[in-house]
């Protein structure tokens, strides 16, 4: 069975993209994977400084790194900030990434939503470059903008959006599908 890890690029307890986590969550689990959740909001991590890590990585950074290792597939919602990745988000990535890097060789989808016309557009090439760095594989396509989120997330946290919906839970399954290739799992 394949393990997925979700990743949340937003700390904020209503978060658009933590919605869309959450779908995206629950279509991996219908296709048979084993789900779970880092929740970023509870690392506080310090902003990342060498001398910090020459003195030893922080436990919750350890913690971080050991759920990513463990996992097959990494599913990371994020916003756009200033047209990038939120920088708590790559502060949390770059704390990763050293002392070993536990991304390389995971297969990893991303997605995101903004509440703007773009739906993360701008930001998504960056965290695809990101991703390239810590060797993560992902698929070109589809992918997926979520844009205008207030008008297309209910109150529950669905996705009103058909189309969406449906190319969301496609990425899902194809990126589970190529997972199940490469580790030779089921999934
Ligand atoms: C610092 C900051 C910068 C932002 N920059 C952008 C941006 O460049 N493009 C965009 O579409 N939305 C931008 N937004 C608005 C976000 O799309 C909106 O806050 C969204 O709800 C954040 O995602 P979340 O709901 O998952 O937290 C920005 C918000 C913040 C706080």
């Amino acid at each position: 069975m394949l393990k997925v890890l979700a990743i949340s690029g937003s700390l904020r307890k209503e978060s658009y993209n933590r919605k869309a986590l959450q779908i995206a969550k629950k279509f991996a689990e219908e296709f048979g994977a084993e789900v779970s959740e880092i929740e970023p909001s509870e690392l506080n991590l310090p902003i990342y400084n060498q001398d910090i890590q020459d003195q030893g990585i922080p436990d919750q950074v350890a913690k971080l790194k050991s759920a990513i290792e463990s996992s097959d597939v990494i599913l990371i919602a994020s916003p756009e900030y200033n047209y990038s990745v939120p920088g708590g988000f790559k502060n949390m990535i770059d704390w990763t990434s050293r002392g070993g890097n536990p991304f390389s060789g995971k297969v990893g989808a991303i997605f995101g939503a903004s509440n703007g016309p773009y739906g993360t557009l701008r930001s998504q090439p960056h965290l695809r470059q990101i991703m390239t760095a810590l060797n993560v594989l992902l698929l070109p396509q589809p992918q997926i903008m979520i844009r205008n989120a207030a008008e297309v997330f209910d109150a529950k946290g669905n996705l009103i959006d058909s189309k969406l919906l449906e190319q969301l839970k496609t990425l899902i399954l194809k990126t589970l599908e190529l997972a199940a290739k490469i580790s030779k799992k089921e999934i």
